[in-house]
């Protein structure tokens, strides 16, 4: 076989698979189980009625088992629409403006595809949720970046940011764990008229807000739809991480941009899982808070037991300031807790960790209690 294809020697590491080795080899030296705070993976899976709703479609008949329609059942880009009207004061037009994807991650890739030339800029915040970089590579971008400046919330100065072809922001944003402050979408917006480039907001947490805070789109700052568009998942608001659902919506360009890519690279979306989205997009919305609550239980246990900074105004993970001196490294091997090294998510991130809330209430007790413990130990 010839050698692989540049698209594909170009892909950087990936940070998550690199982690997970790295963890895997630390138990394997034996020692006390590890106390994982490292993955981002919802801890509880979706409500009743979405897996009733799943198994009833699947059992109805041979038709849903079918090549689905390749552009997405209109019921479900109406569901997604109805939740952005109804929660987030958007209106869409469910046919042009809403793409089915599998996945945000899968839509991460596809949009720089749809909108960054070969050759061209992908314009990345720093810290950032790693996939946007295999996203870049795949197209051919070139990366740049703003810093993200914890003074002013992780908030990007886009006064002072190069052009680009596009941009991607992310809040409630993983890893930082802030919710978008004042003022940023609406820059955002500035940019893309300035530069002519594009914003793609990654929209994955929405919904996942603490202490009464409510889940902001970036598609309700005046001219964003002009723009730009926003990524929605199924994954984190309603557990459903596996299924592989997700929504690009926003301007009816780049959603056409989409739909093209799904013309011809995939087929549709199974029909029950859509099926089972609109369960839980437009039934009962119980699940929802109970995350939220416990997300917000497990951040004040975190909180309570370091000295801080501990930021998490949403998302399921705490953002936190490590001790100088204190490394994700050490945690793992001398304290025995896994954390995500925020380095990884970018130079700005030297010096803190993400720590996952997604786990149960015995696990983040432990985890607090470990790192307080190495905290406290930390040279001064
Ligand atoms: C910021 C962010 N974007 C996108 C994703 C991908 O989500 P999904 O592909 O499940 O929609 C994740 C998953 O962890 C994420 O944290």
């Amino acid at each position: 076989m010839r050698a692989r294809p540049q698209r594909l020697e170009r892909l950087p590491e990936q940070y998550f698979v690199t982690l997970l080795g790295r963890v895997a080899e630390a138990a394997k030296r034996g020692g006390p189980p590890l106390v994982d705070l490292g993955r981002g993976n919802p801890e509880v899976g979706p409500p009743v009625h979405v897996t009733a709703a799943l198994a009833a479609s699947a059992g109805g008949g041979a038709e849903v088992h079918g090549y689905s329609p390749i552009r997405g059942l209109a019921r479900t880009k109406e569901a997604i629409a109805g939740r952005y009207r109804n929660v987030y004061g958007v209106d869409l037009d469910p046919e042009r403006e809403v793409a089915l994807i599998p996945g945000t991650k899968t839509g991460i890739v596809e949009l720089a595809l749809a909108l960054v030339e070969d050759g061209g800029t992908l314009l990345l915040p720093d810290p950032h949720y790693p996939d946007y970089t295999s996203g870049a590579a795949l197209a051919g971008a070139r990366i740049e970046t703003v810093p993200l400046d914890p003074d002013a919330g992780w908030a990007p100065d886009l006064d002072a940011a190069p052009a680009a072809e596009a941009l991607y922001l992310n809040y409630p944003s993983n890893p930082c764990a802030v919710c978008a402050p004042a003022g940023t979408f609406e820059a955002a917006v500035d940019w893309a008229e300035r530069t002519d480039g594009a914003v793609v907001h990654d929209a994955a947490y929405i919904d996942l807000v603490f202490d009464g805070r409510r889940p902001r789109s970036f598609l309700a700052t005046p001219g964003a739809r002009e723009v730009g568009v926003e990524m929605w998942s199924m994954s984190k608001s309603y557990g459903m991480a596996g299924w592989r659902i997700g929504f690009v919506v926003g301007n009816a360009e780049i959603v056409e941009r989409i739909n093209l890519l799904n013309d011809h690279a995939r087929v549709g979306i199974f029909e029950p899982l859509q099926r089972a989205a609109v369960a839980a997009l437009e039934g009962p919305q119980d699940s929802v808070a109970d995350r939220v609550a416990a997300y917000e239980r497990r951040r004040d246990v975190v909180a309570a037991a370091l000295p801080g900074p501990v930021v998490s105004e949403g998302t399921f993970f705490a953002w936190v300031r490590l001790p100088d001196g204190l490394t994700a490294e050490e945690l793992l091997e001398e304290h025995r807790v896994v954390v995500a090294p925020g380095e990884g998510f970018g130079p700005s991130g030297m010096g803190w960790a993400r720590l996952s809330l997604a786990v149960d209430d015995e696990t983040i007790e432990l985890g607090a209690e470990r790192l307080q413990h190495a905290f406290a130990g930390a040279p001064a």
